[in-house]
């Protein structure tokens, strides 16, 4: 045979094999990034049954409870604790051999209300507060032991307003900067083998991803068992660039921590943080050029996140498929959003090609 045949036939046989591979309707997200990084989802107790267990198993191979170990939830009263939903996650995670990603053991959102006070209604001490929070995370991270392997401790401490440095949260106006450490101390001495994270959104900003770095800065150099930090990945179709996104894994892997995107989606609409309410006309289609932008975007963002694999130790998405995002409802109340990687129906989405053809 010719080697020109031999060849050309060669090519063809390739050609047809990476076809067959992006097309395999058997493949899921999860295994385009086996050799890369694990691929999660946030989920409800409610997203673990039927169709939607099926769909998670297909694509992911890590979960973060979305709402159901936050503090609140899981703690309403001081002698409260909710394990249903919790457990239930923990237990479909074991069972299917996925991984688990605790979130979050400090924050000060979805906090219950009797933690900030006495019991008749003045602001508790600081040596109470940090008691009460040694006993909440020694309770909640002791009970899932072995079986979640990475917890956010302290979420989003760093505050909004640029000339501040940290949020002037209960936490901190009761406890002073003290209480970060401490969290970390205690869940270090619940579950030795657990990875503990800080988190927080807009780490890519310049300013913002400065502050976040002084604050792990300053941990690491107290020692303390602090293993990595999560880039929420509240993206948009605006923001971040390429090289913002790449500097910021970067800068904060060379402090020896790994980094993971932890609650990844890309909104339509420029990001903003106060609630308000729907402006006339403000609703929208998925439109073709938001389709189109929003799958560049996405292609970018895997473009860096594929060559930063040494640092990255996941991705989780915050949402399944734009049939329910938390998006739908914050900051606007009522605005659909269509952040993710598969649309209502749950087909993948432009988006979906574009981040797994590599
Ligand atoms: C969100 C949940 O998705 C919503 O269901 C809930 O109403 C509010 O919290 N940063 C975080 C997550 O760390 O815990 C938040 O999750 C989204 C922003």
């Amino acid at each position: 045979m010719k080697r020109s045949v031999v060849l050309g036939a060669t090519i063809l046989i390739l050609c047809s094999f990476q076809i067959a591979k992006q097309i395999d309707p058997e493949k899921g997200l999860k295994n385009y990034y086996n050799s890369y990084f694990p691929i999660g989802v946030a989920v409800s107790g409610q997203s673990l049954k039927g169709q939607e267990a099926a769909f998670i198993l297909k694509h992911f191979n890590s979960i973060t409870p979305e709402n159901a170990m936050k503090m609140g939830p899981i703690h309403p009263l001081q002698n409260t604790y909710n394990w249903t939903e919790p457990d239930a996650i923990v237990d479909f995670a074991v069972k299917n051999k996925l991984k688990v990603r605790g979130h979050a053991l400090c924050w000060h959102e979805q906090t219950p209300k009797w933690i900030f006070k006495t019991n008749t209604g003045a602001v508790v001490s600081k040596d109470s507060l940090l008691n009460r929070l040694r006993d909440h995370i020694h309770t909640v991270a002791k009970r899932y032991k072995g079986k979640i392997y990475a917890w956010d401790v302290v979420n989003e401490a760093i505050d909004d307003n640029p000339a501040n440095f940290l949020r002037p949260s209960e936490w901190l106006k009761i406890c002073g900067e003290e209480y970060i450490a401490r969290a970390f101390q205690y869940a270090h001495e619940a579950d030795p083998e657990a990875q503990l994270f800080y988190n927080d959104y807009n780490t890519e900003r310049p300013e913002k991803r400065e502050r976040i770095y002084k604050l792990l800065k300053q941990l690491k150099d107290q020692g303390v068992p602090i293993h990595g930090v999560g880039l929420q990945g509240h993206w948009s179709l605006f923001e971040p660039s390429k090289t913002e996104l790449q500097e910021t894994i970067q800068k904060f892997a060379s402090l020896g921590l790994k980094v993971q995107i932890t609650e990844m989606d890309v909104s339509v609409y420029p990001w903003e943080k106060e609630r308000r309410k729907l402006r006339p006309g403000e609703q929208q289609p998925y439109t073709k050029a938001m389709e189109e932008k929003q799958s560049a975007k996405y292609a970018e963002i895997f473009e860096v996140l594929r060559q930063e694999r040494a640092s990255l130790t996941g991705v989780t998405f915050w949402n399944v498929s734009d049939r329910y995002s938390w998006l739908d409802t914050y900051p606007v109340e009522g605005r659909k959003n269509y952040p993710l990687l598969f649309d209502q129906e749950y087909k993948p989405k432009k988006a979906f090609w574009s981040v797994t053809k590599f």
